[in-house]
């Protein structure tokens, strides 16, 4: 056999109804949707050289520089998992990888990273079978999430769909689905600013998290109006509803941070400025009536999300108030991923 060489480019996403909480492995206690990002994305490589019949190896490298961390983090991965990954064996790896976003945004994307590693595996595997077929991306996204639950969303552009709910008959807990099929164009075209509040490390990572929801006081109310939010959102998604829409993205994002003040221990990942943005979007929203609003992710920045047709206004208002609450004036100006080449 000769030396295989694969490279995958895989986006981040940010959740509207979110994932917190899980059983089994990886399974969500509730389903979540969201957006697929474009300029946020990973870009790995690997290349796998034959070593004869032995046990595989892997390298790491990221940005050009060894990170154990993130090395044992894909050891860990093929091990426990390893009945998916026969076909590595004879093979050592060198995966190199790097992020489009800044390093020090802190945006720790896994989504991305455990997505790019998972779509170059698959190419290893059709390349080490000699397979010319497209790769299977159900089970590309039922792989990423065995890696990081939120990386199951990040394979299929504009939105997906992650966990069994009624109104869409191929949901599944065990992988995402496309939704850009039932989105109105008007979400197809929609824009995320990240405003970086902070870029540091968060002080619990989402892992403990997720874990801090079993037992916790308020867990089975979150699933159900997780639960009722994504059939919610849904139809504000094929309606083309902003004000619905707007009223599901901050209603979620307040009730995760909720979960987290109220675990056992509480802990907050909100900062100052994180709540003065949030007012400023909600007083702007108010005052001009342009449809934009926020969503956060598990840590201190803030989504700020507006169709298409508003961007010109909500990005002067960026510059102008926004950016004056973020790290060092930054912020990342992403847009939906609306088609598969980046
Ligand atoms: O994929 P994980 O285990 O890092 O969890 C992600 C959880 C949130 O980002 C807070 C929400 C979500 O649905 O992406």
């Amino acid at each position: 056999m000769k030396e295989i060489s694969v490279s995958a480019t895989s986006p981040s996403n940010i959740a509207i109804v979110k994932y917190w909480g899980k059983h089994g492995n990886q399974l969500p206690n509730n389903p979540s949707v969201s957006f697929t990002l474009s300029r946020c994305h990973t870009d790995t490589q690997i290349k796998a050289l034959p070593n004869g019949g032995k046990d595989y190896t892997i390298g790491f490298l990221f940005e050009g520089k060894e990170s154990p961390k993130f090395q044992e983090k894909i050891e860990k991965y093929l091990t426990d998992n390893q009945q998916y990954f026969g076909f590595l064996k004879g093979l050592d790896l060198l995966v190199e990888s790097s992020n489009s976003f800044p390093h020090s945004s802190g945006i720790a994307s896994s989504a991305a990273s455990m997505s790019a590693l998972v779509l170059c595996l698959l190419q290893i595997e059709k390349a080490v079978n000699a397979d010319s077929s497209p790769i299977d991306m159900q089970k590309a996204s039922m792989l990423s999430r065995l890696a990081s639950g939120s990386a199951a969303r990040s394979v299929f552009p504009v939105m997906a769909l992650w966990g069994a709910t009624p109104s869409v008959p191929n949901s599944s807990d065990e992988y995402a689905v496309p939704l850009a099929a039932m989105v109105n164009p008007v979400f197809q075209t929609y824009h995320d600013s990240i405003m970086i509040v902070s870029n540091k490390e968060k002080s619990v990572s989402s892992r403990v998290g997720h874990s801090l929801m079993n037992g916790h006081p308020l867990a089975e109310k979150r699933y159900a109006t997780a639960r009722e939010n994504t059939e919610r959102l849904l139809k504000v998604l094929k309606a083309g509803d902003l004000d619905g829409f707007m009223a599901i993205a901050e209603a979620e994002a307040l009730q995760l941070h909720e979960m987290m003040a109220t675990s056992t221990p509480s802990y907050r990942l909100m900062e100052p400025n994180t709540v003065k943005i949030i007012n400023l979007v909600q007083k702007f929203r108010h005052d001009t009536k342009i449809p934009v609003c926020f969503t956060l992710d598990a840590g201190p920045n803030v989504h700020v999300l507006y169709p298409d047709a508003s961007a010109a206004e909500v990005k002067q208002f960026i510059k102008s108030d926004l950016s004056l609450y973020c790290h060092e004036n930054q912020w990342i100006d992403d847009v939906v991923m609306n088609n598969v080449n980046l």
